[in-house]
């Protein structure tokens, strides 16, 4: 995962959009403002790669990177509140779920989780239709600059015991800041 060798192949509004599934893939799942786009810049080192802002529901389609020859790397739209019309809001988390459950190539899929929040509700509906899909996830703790450690290990608590009543979910929690680059060479390693 390089900055020279990463670079936005296109944005998906339908699976007929999908590109050839020809390669391997993993995505980035988690809720609105979760910092989805914001990890993928952290890891390709490119800042403005995926578009990311302060306003939850800012990607609205499933964005395809390169990744080298070999894989691509998906950001994905967030479930949960988004500040976009109610109608748009249902059509992007409708593919959403069908993406997850119906891509052949997705190898493995980042369930970002908030270091504030730990597993919501939506997270754990995710996390069983990932399931019932066999699509094995790991979570991902994001924003992790902005609690301090005591607070990070309770959640981290609260997010290994949602894990484990998931068996498509895979044990390791990895703890990623985007601001700090924490977690960074970790997850660049797992990819
Ligand atoms: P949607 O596309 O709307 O679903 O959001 P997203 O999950 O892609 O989130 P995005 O990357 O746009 O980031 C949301 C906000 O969180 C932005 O203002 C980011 O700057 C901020 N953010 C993301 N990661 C971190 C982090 O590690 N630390 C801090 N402090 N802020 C972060
Ligand atoms: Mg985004």
């Amino acid at each position: 995962l390089f900055a020279g060798e990463t670079e936005f192949v296109k944005g998906v509004v339908a699976m007929s959009g999908l590109p050839e599934a020809d390669r391997l893939e993993v995505c980035f799942a988690g809720r609105s403002n979760v910092g989805k786009s914001t990890l993928i810049n952290a890891l390709t080192g490119m800042k403005a790669l995926a578009r990311a802002s302060n306003t939850p529901g800012r990607t609205q389609e499933i964005n395809y990177f390169t990744a080298g020859e070999d894989f691509y790397l998906v950001d994905l739209p967030g479930y949960g509140y988004a500040n976009a019309p109610l109608p748009v809001v249902e059509k992007w988390q409708r593919l959403l779920k069908q993406f997850l459950q119906g891509r052949q190539t997705l190898r493995r899929a980042f369930v970002l989780i908030d270091a504030r929040h730990g597993v919501k509700k939506v997270d754990d509906e995710i996390m069983s239709l990932l399931d019932s899909s066999a699509v094995t996830f790991q979570a991902v703790l994001t924003k992790a600059d902005k609690v301090k450690e005591k607070e990070r290990e309770k959640v981290l608590d609260q997010v290994r015991g949602a894990l484990s009543k998931h068996p498509a979910a895979y044990p390791e929690i990895i703890v990623t800041s985007s601001e700090k680059g924490w977690g960074i060479p970790t997850l660049r390693s797992v990819i």
